[in-house]
């Protein structure tokens, strides 16, 4: 890693050191709160141009650092877009959200025409390398995928908002044949994650949203081991690659997640009790995380209150400061200029 790397206050805390105060950003930063952000998405004809489109990736990434100045850009670009790259349609809907042409069995799974996701993909990497050159040393890179689990959900659901019937008795019924999907999914972030380390990220982060909807059993299979197996992967490549995990929702799992996964940092959600956290997760290993999205849109002297219990709870060893979820549309970005400030005006 070279010296300037080395410097970035959020890869000081993924390799166990204690910052104060701690560095932040947030999930979701880039997105519709912002007036610049929608500005910007009318330029493209739909959602996923948008994220292929790299100047226009690379200009939405940046704009929550010229208002907040983040320790960390997250690159622009969305989950979904690895089942599009293996030929699942995908759209964005207006007041809905994503839809996909839902693959319910093997016979579905193996319609997909896989075609060439490294060149469906090529311009994210593009981004990636693009805000290498751009941002700042003190700045890290994250980049990102769906896990395999929360990217089956949308693949097999067809959206969000249900209640995870089909992708859990999928899970349930045909258990190998549903491996076949973990399997192509294992791969297919695997590669997708390490393109993005070979083109500039320093970190990357494994979204895992739905990972809380699962039994124990189903959790060890379809969370842990494919999470344990990119990982591992990842890191025989490139051994100074980093991960962030974040298996939304794990609650008593998490436990077990941060010992069996091999992450680097555990992102906790809200519900997580942060003394909890400091207590069972922390020892050494960063923890990332977690104030509740909906205190931000709130704002006023709850959001000092739950700022300031987390940083006293947490703020004592390797932290990162952020949500425990995305940054909600209906946010005054106002009040993430005062998260900024309460976090950098925070001190023992
Ligand atoms: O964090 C960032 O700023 C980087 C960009 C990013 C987006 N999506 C942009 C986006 C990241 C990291 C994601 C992750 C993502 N996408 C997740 C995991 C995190 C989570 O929220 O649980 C999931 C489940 C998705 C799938 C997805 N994409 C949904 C459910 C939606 C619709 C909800 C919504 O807010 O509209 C999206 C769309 C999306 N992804 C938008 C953005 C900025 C809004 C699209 C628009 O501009 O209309």
């Amino acid at each position: 890693m070279s010296l300037s790397q080395s410097k970035k206050p959020l890869l000081r805390v993924l390799d166990g050191e204690t910052l104060t105060p701690p560095p932040f950003w947030l999930m979701r930063q880039a997105g519709r709160y912002l007036p610049e952000y929608r500005a910007l998405r009318e330029r493209a004809p739909d959602f996923l141009e948008f994220c292929y489109t790299p100047d226009l990736a690379v200009e939405a990434t940046l704009q929550p650092l010229r208002r907040f100045d983040m320790d960390a850009a997250i690159l622009f670009s969305d989950i979904l877009v690895v089942p599009h790259a293996l030929g699942q349609p995908v759209s964005f809907e207006e007041g809905i959200g994503p839809v996909l042409e839902a693959v319910r069995d093997l016979d579905d799974l193996r319609r997909l025409n896989s075609g060439r996701p490294e060149e469906v993909l090529g311009p994210v990497y593009e981004t990636v390398a693009t805000l290498k050159g751009t941002l700042p040393d003190k700045t890290a890179l994250i980049g990102f995928a769906g896990a395999p689990w929360t990217l089956a959900t949308y693949m097999v659901e067809g959206r969000g908002g249900t209640d995870h019937g089909h992708v859990k008795n999928w899970a349930y019924r045909d258990a190998e044949g549903f491996g076949e999907l973990i399997g192509l999914l294992t791969a297919s972030v695997t590669a997708h994650l390490s393109r993005q380390i070979e083109s500039g990220a320093d970190v990357v982060q494994l979204f895992d949203s739905w990972a809380g909807v699962l039994a124990e059993t189903q959790f060890r299979r379809w969370v842990l081991e494919p999470t344990a197996e990119i990982v591992r992967h990842l890191k025989d490549k490139h051994p100074e690659a980093r991960v962030i995990g974040f298996p939304r929702g794990a609650g008593a799992l998490y436990g077990d997640y941060a010992d069996a996964t091999g992450v680097d940092v555990i992102a906790i959600d809200e519900a997580v009790p942060a003394v909890w956290a400091a207590d069972t997760l922390q020892r050494g290993r960063a923890v990332q995380g977690n104030l509740s999205n909906l205190a931000l849109v709130n704002g006023g002297q709850t959001l000092a209150d739950e700022t300031h219990r987390i940083l006293g709870a947490l703020g004592g060893g390797p932290f990162i400061f952020n949500l425990g979820h995305g940054v909600l549309p209906g946010t005054p970005p106002e009040n993430v200029a005062r998260l900024a400030s309460l976090i950098r005006g925070w001190g023992p």
